[in-house]
């Protein structure tokens, strides 16, 4: 049924869809951003005819004029949100007003038009409607979506374009790094800056990811999973992921700055530290509080997360010419599980979190 507020979707299935037999070895070992599901969904925007023309269709390559304005001034915005299957079979997500209104926010940042709350979270049920099958049922494996959205007028002048598409693709998951839930290794970039005053860092923008590609390959050569990016000697965060302090006296310090993205899994994990009576900082911390707080022992405890890789702990700092290894504790795992529990529904969802996409 269509309400006022949400769209009739044209289906038309994947005739060539995989079989059981294909889709369940893919299951077995999806790793992280390999695999996709057999449909897709897209819905278009026009300024004259706002948001239409929804569709789910068999996944494949898009059709884009040479001239989409996103091929070449990138006006691009994305999400990351996951389903997850249940002991009773059912599908559920996580908080997803929450990548709805950030995904508006991303959108009113790069100058394009902001999706409804309701469709977004319409499109996340009406492609588990046709790929519900993809949700994997393994340990800590989930469905993982990829909502986002992109300048589709063709023409080369500079102007925010008045043509746009909305899409939803979704990829079946397991760890996002290679090797499970193990510290992982952390290089600092001091060459080059993710964001800054005034910049898109706040917004989920391709370029951001494009802009931090060269400092991530440093990292890799470095023997790093991932890097850290400063902003005027603050810690902002890594590639994909905020950062969390873990104090002496059981505080927890984060970065609080207009140029990180506000992360959801972050919020949470926050939100449940505090249920257990913890308090939360969010403040600046500066490269010298980290270094220095690791070495006198205040800093107990450094931790990675975000949706892909949910929470891991940082088990080194390394910089051109030094190496701080990083006090292992235990809260970061116990957070984790308790997160994870709550989205598994394994546990009570005290704050509502769960929006069950099956049903
Ligand atoms: N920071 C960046 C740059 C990210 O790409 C992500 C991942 O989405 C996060 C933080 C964590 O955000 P969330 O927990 O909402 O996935
Ligand atoms: C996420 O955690 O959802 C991300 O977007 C991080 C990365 C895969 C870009």
């Amino acid at each position: 049924m269509t309400t006022s507020s949400t769209l009739e979707f044209q289906v038309t299935r994947n005739l060539a869809a995989k079989t059981d037999a294909q889709r369940d070895e893919i299951l077995a070992n999806p790793g992280f951003g390999q695999h996709f599901t057999d449909h897709m969904l897209d819905v278009c925007w026009s300024e004259t005819g706002g948001w239409h023309r929804p569709r789910v269709q068999p996944y494949g390559p898009i059709s884009l004029d040479p001239a989409a304005s996103v091929l070449h001034y990138g006006q691009e915005i994305f999400e990351g949100i996951k389903a997850y299957r249940h002991a009773d079979g059912s599908v559920h997500t996580f908080r997803p007003l929450e990548n709805a209104r950030r995904l508006q926010r991303s959108a009113r940042r790069m100058a394009l038009p902001e999706l409804p709350e309701e469709i977004f979270v319409q499109s996340l049920r009406e492609l588990i409607a046709v790929d519900g099958a993809w949700v994997p049922s393994g340990e800590d494996q989930s469905l993982y979506f990829r909502p986002f959205m992109f300048a589709k007028e063709a023409f080369l002048g500079v102007r925010p374009a008045k043509k746009v598409a909305y899409y939803l693709i979704a990829s079946p998951a397991g760890a996002y790094f290679s090797g499970g839930v193990k510290p992982v290794k952390i290089w600092l970039s001091e060459d080059y800056a993710r964001a800054g005053k005034g910049g898109t860092g706040a917004a989920k923008t391709g370029g951001n990811y494009a802009s931090s590609l060269v400092a991530q390959a440093e990292a890799s050569d470095n023997g790093c999973d991932q890097v850290v990016f400063l902003r005027d000697g603050n810690v902002e965060e890594l590639g994909g992921m905020n950062v969390v302090f873990v104090m002496k006296d059981g505080t927890i310090v984060t970065p609080e700055s207009d140029s990180i993205l506000q992360g959801i899994t972050r919020d949470s994990i926050l939100q449940l530290a505090e249920d257990r009576g913890h308090t939360v900082e969010r403040r600046d911390i500066s490269l010298e509080e980290w270094r220095e707080g690791v070495r006198s022992g205040e800093i107990v405890e450094v931790f990675a997360c975000g949706t892909a890789a949910v929470l891991s702990p940082i088990g080194l700092l390394k910089g051109a010419g030094f190496e701080d290894e990083q006090p292992l504790g235990e809260l970061a795992t116990s957070l984790r599980q308790e997160l994870t529990d709550i989205q598994y529904g394994r546990a009570e969802d005290k704050h509502g979190w769960l929006v069950r996409l099956d049903a």
